[in-house]
């Protein structure tokens, strides 16, 4: 793989800078959406081991002294997490991260988008599959598909305008769905984006029939709206952006079957505080054992800096090289690690 982009920071082996961090504040979650949560019991992180909001915050400042500028938080579900806005607050004082981002599934965003607004956060986005209650009940296990869209609504009154919508594209579950969501991403003035369903840790129900492809998707949605324009742009960001006749913009995170791995400048950082280098890592660094044992900055500065030196992950595209793919993870090896789970460590 050659290097694409220039670093500010610390390059790993492949060129890659380290300018984006998902920080994962809980495990937990109130929706058990089929590609991600499709068992009926799950074993959750210990609550000790859960890091606190200051040490979040002292973690997210050190990464940002080795070159992350934008952050998202994650879950399981944020939103879960009490006093999330308190957190909000603490890392926009910090003037190194120049976006600050949410990815919520909406259920509770119309009691917080106010606050979250209020204490500085800059970009949300929400994740809705389907328009259909009645879908997302199957879809999801849980009747919540009213405060989704009252949470959507909320978060554009209280001041967000950047607004995205993810939908994750399950072949027999909503792919007849993405014209409408097009619609109803201009009336609620959110850019949507299609995901391709991925082989993650804790989709054990996922095959290759059901990921329905970006050259699916584009030939669907040209079918109703005639020719699709490619919009050119030169970032690291998953998605690609597409333009549609109107001026309407959609986007397609195509990681299954065209992964970005070679401009992957992304880590994530579990709730408690394990530090990982790529989505389909089994691996991570615990970043929880050298804060709470007591190590300087500059010693978790230089275990940073020397991880991602030598990080040569590039888990999608390996995935995309097998010649037969399955399921990532057992179910055996998902019960014994959580960490191993897409709702750990973010989506
Ligand atoms: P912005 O471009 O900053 O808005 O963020 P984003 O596109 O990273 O947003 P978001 O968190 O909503 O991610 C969208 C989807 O992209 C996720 O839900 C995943 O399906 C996919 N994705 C995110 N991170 C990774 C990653 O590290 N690797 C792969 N292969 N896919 C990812
Ligand atoms: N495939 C694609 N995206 C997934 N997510 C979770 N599981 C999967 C999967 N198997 C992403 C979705 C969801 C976010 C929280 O995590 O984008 O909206
Ligand atoms: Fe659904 Fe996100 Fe919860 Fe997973 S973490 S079950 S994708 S809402």
């Amino acid at each position: 793989m050659q290097p694409s982009v220039k670093s500010k920071g610390p390059a790993d082996a492949f060129g890659r800078p380290l300018l984006n961090l998902r920080i994962s504040v809980t495990d937990r979650c109130n929706l058990r959406c089929r590609y991600c949560m499709p068992e009926e019991e799950y074993g959750w992180l210990p609550r000790e081991e859960l890091l606190s909001f200051e040490e979040i915050s002292e973690l997210a400042g050190i990464f940002t002294e080795v070159g992350i500028e934008k952050v998202r938080l994650t879950g399981g579900e944020p939103l879960l997490r009490k006093d999330l806005p308190v957190l909000v607050r603490m890392l926009a004082q910090n003037p190194r991260i120049r976006d600050l981002a949410l990815t919520t599934n909406g259920v509770l965003l119309a009691g917080q988008a106010q606050a979250l607004w209020d204490a500085g956060l800059h970009r949300l986005t929400v994740s809705l599959d389907t328009l259909r209650p009645d879908r997302f009940l199957v879809l999801t296990r849980r009747d919540a598909h009213a405060p989704v869209l009252r949470g959507i609504e909320a978060a554009r009154q209280a001041g967000f305008r950047a607004l995205k919508i993810d939908a994750v594209v399950v072949r027999g579950a909503n792919e007849d769905e993405l014209a409408d969501l097009i619609e109803f991403g201009k009336r609620a003035g959110a850019e949507v984006r299609f995901i391709e369903y991925m082989d993650v840790g804790g989709a054990t129900q996922w095959s290759r029939s059901k990921v329905v492809s970006r050259a699916e998707m584009l030939d669907a949605l040209s079918r109703r709206y005639g020719r699709i324009e490619p919009v050119v742009e030169d970032c690291s960001a998953p998605a690609e952006r597409f333009l549609l006749a109107d001026g309407t913009v959609f986007g397609i995170i195509a990681s299954t079957t065209t992964p970005f791995c070679r401009r992957c400048d992304r880590s994530r950082l579990t709730a408690d505080g394990i530090w990982y280098l790529c989505l389909y890592a089994q691996k991570g660094t615990d970043l929880r054992k050298s804060l709470r044992s007591g190590a300087t900055r500059d010693e978790i500065k230089s275990l940073i800096v020397s991880q991602w030196t030598k990080r040569t992950d590039r888990g999608a595209e390996e995935r995309k090289d097998l010649p037969s793919r399955g399921v990532l993870v057992g179910i055996q090896q998902l019960r014994q690690d959580p960490h191993l789970e897409m709702h750990t460590r973010g989506g």
